[in-house]
């Protein structure tokens, strides 16, 4: 498979171009930033040609799909853009600014028959695939679960999770004001992470109750939330934690529970799950070592667009595990607006 990058800022740099170098059967053609120094920088340093836009990109050199890494407000303009070109799409979270956003694309994806992912990460840490299986196939109806996602106060300064990168000053000073309002980049960056895994491993909510508190620039969104499937949970998405931070999911369930620790993904750890049955009366812990969650959404991602495009049978035991859908990135979309909405106001919202 032939990919292009479009967006070649911190994550692709510091996550999916180190990723893409250890997945065999994707071959990087060509980079695209529109700052020509960054374009031109980091196709340099990988070794493929440089763009300052997606279109000539596309004219320029062979591409089955395309991964955008974008800012989010860019997210919908660029991957409609590629979809109507006729290729496959893996996008950053959150899908896109807005649920209106996200319904369209909902539309071109079914209109063109193309692969849109959504690239929920976490959903590829073996840990987590491990906990989604145990609540599907054997613990039974959810009564109820906690789910967490706070970031350390000290990851601010943790430069250590950023490899050297090749920047623009002109570039992340024009970001500066598109993030200041950090009710709303907070709640879309770091909350779309934690409802996707909610969805992903305990199933659909379907309304949010929430509160917003701030204390200095730290802010916190609490939620009660109620699960399609009847059971209840709440959730706590904290920025920043004056501690350790971390994410993580308990899941009381009928028969079993499960306690799910996952890291930070830069330090490749996969996440930690452990597993009560009714059946064994005992805590299985299964042993995982390293997970390159990046990595493993790449290699997802390339097998459903082989499968696709009729090149392999796809990964019909979804060891890579089973990617974000155009479906699932609206369905978080709506979830943060829900909570967004619901901070306000008080009152219960759907979702
Ligand atoms: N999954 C994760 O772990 C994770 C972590 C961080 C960020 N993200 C997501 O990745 C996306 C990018 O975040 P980032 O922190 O890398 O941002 P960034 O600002 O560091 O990089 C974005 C890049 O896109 C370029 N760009 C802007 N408009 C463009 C256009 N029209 N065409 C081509 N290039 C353009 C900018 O010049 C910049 O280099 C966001 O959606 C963010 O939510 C995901």
């Amino acid at each position: 498979m032939h990919l292009v990058i479009v967006g070649c800022g911190r994550i692709a740099q510091a996550a999916h171009l180190p990723a893409l170098e250890r997945v065999e059967n994707i071959q990087l053609t060509g980079v695209v930033d529109r700052s020509p120094a960054i374009a031109k920088g980091v196709a340099a340093r990988w070794g493929v040609e440089a763009f300052t836009d997606l279109e000539h990109a596309l004219q320029g050199v062979d591409a089955d799909a395309v991964l955008i890494t974008v800012p989010d407000r860019l997210h919908a303009s660029l991957a409609e853009q590629a979809l109507r070109a006729g290729r496959h799409v893996l996008i950053e979270k959150p899908l896109t600014n807005t649920s209106a956003e996200a319904r369209r694309l909902a539309e071109v994806v079914a209109e063109t028959g193309k692969i849109l992912r959504v690239a929920n990460m976490k959903r590829h840490d073996p840990g987590v695939i491990q906990a989604r299986r145990a609540v599907v196939e054997d613990l039974g109806p959810v009564l109820s679960f906690s789910a967490w996602y706070r970031n350390s106060a000290f990851s601010r300064s943790a430069e250590v999770f950023w490899p050297r990168m090749i920047t623009d000053p002109a570039v992340a000073s024009a970001e500066l004001g598109f993030k200041s309002d950090k009710r709303r980049y907070w709640l879309m960056t770091h909350g779309s992470h934690l409802w996707d895994t909610v969805r992903y491993v305990i199933g659909d909510v379907t309304d949010v109750r929430a509160r917003w508190s701030q204390v200095g620039e730290d802010m916190t969104w609490q939620t009660v939330a109620q699960l399609a499937s009847g059971g209840v949970g709440t959730t706590d998405l904290t920025i920043y934690e004056h501690g350790e931070g971390g994410e993580g999911l308990n899941v009381r369930c009928a028969h079993g529970s499960l306690h799910l620790r996952i890291y930070n993904p830069f330090i490749h750890r996969a996440a930690d799950v452990e597993i009560f049955t009714d059946a064994h009366r005992e805590i299985l812990r299964p042993a995982m070592t390293y997970a390159n969650a990046y990595e493993r959404q790449l290699r997802s991602f390339a097998s459903a667009v082989n499968q696709a495009d009729g090149n392999d049978a796809g990964d019909v035991d979804g060891l890579w595990g089973i990617g974000a859908t155009v479906a699932d990135g609206l369905a978080t979309v709506r979830l943060l607006e829900a909570t967004r909405d619901s901070a306000l106001t008080g009152e219960k919202v759907s979702a």
